[in-house]
């Protein structure tokens, strides 16, 4: 069981190379082990809290990539208040709350893409994480529209698994308060 980010790469690259539909279950299986681990708590999340708690913005504190773009696995700090823009991911995800709790929000598209520039939203539901609550998952683009922060009091830590990236960009980033969508270059979340 991993200790290091980098310990499990095999375990990650036969996930990564399975079809979305079949990967998704995996990858979530994978990450609520992971933080439930207590030698990767130990070794991997909780040096980060010093940091988390005096830092203003969320940040990838440590990620792990592929050399050949078929994963990433990347360690999210969230200190108390902060939170990402609505956006998808041209990749699958997953994520899993290793320690705090981290609320996520999703939302639907409800235009049918046809228009440069224009996405109406709609929010769909949301869900408090806890490391004992095991992963969630998003599909690419339109299928895995959502947001992730942490309003709570004290500092939130989660894992991201993401899958091969699907197209040129990264994701999308969306502000439903003008039904506005543009591309994401090189970001993930
Ligand atoms: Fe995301």
């Amino acid at each position: 069981m991993t200790t290091s980010l980098a310990n499990d790469t095999n375990e990650l690259r036969r996930i990564c190379e399975l079809p979305t539909g079949s990967a998704l279950p995996l990858a979530a299986r994978f990450l609520a082990e992971l933080v439930q681990h207590p030698a990767f708590l130990g070794s991997q999340i909780l040096p980060l809290l010093e940091e988390a708690e005096v830092a203003r913005g969320w940040y990838v504190a440590d990620r792990f990539d592929a050399h050949d773009g078929a994963y990433s696995l990347q360690v999210f700090v969230w200190p108390s208040g902060t939170e990402t823009e609505i956006h998808d991911h041209s990749s699958w995800g997953a994520y899993a709350c290793a320690f705090g709790t981290v609320l996520e929000e999703r939302y639907d598209r409800l235009d049918d893409g046809s228009r440069t520039g224009f996405a109406h939203l709609k929010k769909g539901w949301q869900l408090w994480w806890s490391p004992e609550d095991g992963a969630s998952t998003v599909l690419p683009g339109d299928g895995g529209i959502h947001r992730v922060g942490n309003p709570g009091e004290g500092p939130a830590i989660s894992v991201h698994l993401y899958g091969p990236r699907i197209g040129e960009v990264d994701g999308r980033d969306y502000d439903p308060s003008r039904d506005y969508v543009c591309d994401r270059l090189d970001f993930a979340e």
